[in-house]
């Protein structure tokens, strides 16, 4: 099955990613751990993104770990929709050398059990969360940094952000409020990411008055919640569509030793730092 999403960012965010795996394999192949590659919102192993006037077929995520070499010792795919599945046991027969298990289900739900099941002792991981808007609950990054073995890279619906955050404090609807509380896991930040524009009065019902940060700030602020919970986080990818900002994607690094911590985010700002902007 074709599947279309994404634009010129999504090759980026791919290209990334791959040099992420490759490089973390290698680095880690004497070390006498096993390894493994979770992709919770894989997709179909092949994505079709469209560029200018045309589109392109190229693999996608699922894909391209499988072709890392050295290989990951386990892969596990999460997708929830039953077409997509087929697509991912179809790769499974494919590559007979490979350890993989294909599970449908909800990512959020799926990696909870994951995180909270396996002993992480002599295990590291990379988990990629590559979601199409506000799926990703911050609960699921909280028990994800709690494995201290998982290398996360997440792409950041900054788009979905501040689509919910509305320019007006006014205008947040109670759903956009909750959505914006899942996925940043906090209710902390209306007071933090809106402030007032005109003069306060004590009279004047004034709220219309409180207008949000910028884009920017809005990724400073997605920053600062991330440093919050792991203890190493990458510099952010600002990934645009005609130069407007659509997602921010970051590796946060759950092991809290020094110098895990050190390594991966001196590979994977190398890697963020060489992509073109
Ligand atoms: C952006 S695509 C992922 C593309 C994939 N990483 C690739 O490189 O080809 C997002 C995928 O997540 C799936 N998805 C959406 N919500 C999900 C959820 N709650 N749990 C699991 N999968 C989900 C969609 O069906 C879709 O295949």
């Amino acid at each position: 099955m074709e599947h279309n999403f994404g634009g010129p960012w999504t090759l980026i965010k791919l290209d990334v990613l791959e040099a992420y795996l490759k490089a973390y394999t290698l680095a880690l192949k004497n070390q006498g751990l096993t390894l493994t590659y979770i992709d919770a919102f894989a997709g179909t192993g092949q994505c079709t993104v469209q560029l200018g006037d045309s589109h392109v077929t190229e693999d996608g995520s699922a894909i391209r770990a499988l072709n890392v070499e050295p290989a990951f010792q386990k892969y596990i795919f999460i997708e929830n929709e039953k077409p997509k599945i087929a697509a991912l046991k179809k790769i499974q027969t494919n590559y007979p050398d490979r350890n993989i298990e294909v599970i449908e289900g909800d990512a959020n739900q799926v990696i909870r059990n994951l995180c909270a099941s396996a002993h992480w002792g002599g295990q590291r991981a990379v988990l990629f969360l590559d979601p199409y808007g506000m799926e990703v609950d911050w609960h699921t990054l909280e028990v994800i940094c709690a494995t201290q073995a998982i290398d996360l890279w997440y792409l950041f619906p900054l788009s979905g952000l501040y689509r919910q955050a509305t320019r007006k404090r006014i205008n947040i609807t109670e759903d956009k409020r909750q959505a914006i509380n899942r996925i940043l896991g906090t209710n902390e930040w209306e007071q933090d990411i809106y402030s007032h524009s005109g003069q306060l009065t004590l009279l004047d019902n004034d709220e219309a008055e409180y207008d949000r940060i910028d884009v920017e700030g809005l990724i400073d602020y997605v920053s600062e919640r991330l440093k919050q919970l792991f203890p190493g986080v990458s510099h952010g990818l600002l990934l645009k569509r005609d130069n407007i900002p659509m997602f921010t994607l970051y590796c946060a690094i759950a092991n809290e030793q020094p110098k895990a911590i050190g390594l991966a985010l001196k590979l994977a700002n190398y890697i963020i730092d060489s992509q073109p902007r």
